[in-house]
Order: C-alpha cells, then structure tokens, then sequence
C-alpha cells in the first residue's frame, strides 16, 4: 500500500522538520514515517507570494486589527502542491471557526489518500480563496491559537497513529479513550492503568489486576470506563451512542 500522503501549507514549514527537535519527529509519527506508512512535507506559502517582499498578507478591508491572508499566494500554493501527485487531496483548512476535531473525523481521514492541511495565520484567511478551495474547515477546540501549525500537528499525529502498522498493537487503537464505535469499540473514556510497583506512596494497585483472571479483569476495565464516563462525560453517553 502506497504511504498516506501529507502536505502541509504554511508560513512556518520548519515546525514539520525535517529538523531532529522537530515535534514530528518523535515517536509514532517518527516511526511510521520511517516505515513508510506516511510521507509528509511542509511547503512554504510565502514561495508562491508573487511579489518581490514576499508578503503573503494585508490589511483589512473594513479595518481592524491585524492582518489577512491574501487570495492569491494560498490559491498558488495549493494548485502547484496538488499537480505534484495525481491522487485526489482532501483539502482541510486549520481554523477555530471549522468544525471540531472528532475521532470519527480523524478515522475518516484515514482513509484517505492524501491530505492537503492549510495551515492560516495572523487575523485569518480572505474568504474568497475558502470558498474557491472549499476546504474541510477544522478546529482543534473552541480556543484560539496564534496560527494552524500546532492544530495541523495534532490532526497529523491522530491521523497517523490510526494507519495499519503505525502501533505496534492493532487493538490498542481500539480500546483507547474516544476510540470509534464499532463492534468491539464502545465510545468510551479508557479505564486506569498501573504498572510495577504494586504499592506506591501507600497507594496500592487493585486486587483484581493482580490476580491473573482475564475475565474479572476484563469486567473491572469495563465498569471503569463507564463510571468514568457517566462522572467525566456524560454527553458521551447521550442518545444514539451504542453500548455493547
Ligand atoms: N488556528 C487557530 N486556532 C485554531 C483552533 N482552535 N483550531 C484549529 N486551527 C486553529
């Protein structure tokens, strides 16, 4: 199978590496990128500015704070980046307006080919090259970050860690805290995990993960990540979530 192709448009494209401190170049995005399960390279916005200063932004219309991301250099950017590869890239933009960041999303991107993350900064993006490009407009949470990367990043790393061989435990995906309803993947919280020692500033682990019977211990995980889902989120358990 041919690796998940990433691209990432941005003004910062040092954050994606391919630097050692990099952010992405640890762990399992590190690893599956090695393997060649992912390929991911950042390009620079600022490249296709057209304009002598390199300048990819400008002042509001209308006035206000700050400045906006010009039509023109991002509408480059992503038309060069895409005839790069003939696959189909699904377009997704990083904003605190887009729709929030669900596992469901994450595994649906997945299964995609490539990716084409755009990456805004400064007050945003001019509207008109959002409505030309039509993105997937995604937000990471309700709160604003100073640009795209980190949201872009965190979007990467959920992604990643969901292709085939990218864990080195195929279920561990599945049983993981927001892991997608399926047939042996409830919707819910992850119960507590413990490793040696047994004992630890007075706070002992629970008898039944000591005793070697995998069905008790099976069943004390599962009353976990219930009442730790009825306490910590309930809305998670809301009308239409399945239960198994
Ligand atoms: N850019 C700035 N804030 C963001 C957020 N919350 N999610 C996605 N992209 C962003």
């Amino acid at each position: 199978m041919r690796p998940l192709r990433i691209d990432i448009l941005t003004t910062f494209p040092e954050m994606f590496g391919p630097d050692a401190g990099c952010a992405m170049n640890f762990s399992i995005p590190a690893r599956a990128r090695k393997a060649g399960i992912v390929e991911w390279q950042a390009t620079n916005i600022r490249d296709y500015a057209g304009n002598k200063h390199d300048k990819t932004d400008d002042r509001p219309f209308g006035g206000g704070p700050g400045m906006v991301m010009s039509c023109q250099p991002i509408f480059d950017a992503v038309t060069a980046v895409e005839a790069a590869d003939p696959r189909h890239a699904t377009r997704i933009l990083l904003t605190p307006q887009g729709k929030p960041l669900t596992q469901q999303m994450v595994q649906s991107f997945a299964h995609h080919p490539r990716l084409l993350l755009i990456a805004g900064h400064y007050e945003g993006i001019d509207e008109r090259v959002i409505e030309e490009l039509a993105p997937v407009e995604v937000s990471i949470g309700d709160f604003v970050l100073s640009g795209g990367e980190l949201a872009a990043m965190i979007l990467m790393d959920a992604v990643i860690r969901l292709l085939p061989g990218a864990l080195g435990d195929e279920a561990s995906a599945c049983i993981e805290s927001f892991a997608p309803v399926g047939p042996q993947c409830v919707r819910l919280l992850d119960h507590p995990h413990y490793t040696r020692p047994r004992e630890w500033r007075g706070r002992a682990v629970p008898e039944v993960l000591l005793g070697g019977h995998h069905a008790d211990v099976e069943k004390w995980r599962y009353e976990q990540r219930l009442a730790r889902t009825k306490a910590r989120r309930p809305d998670l358990l809301g009308p239409g979530t399945e239960q198994s």
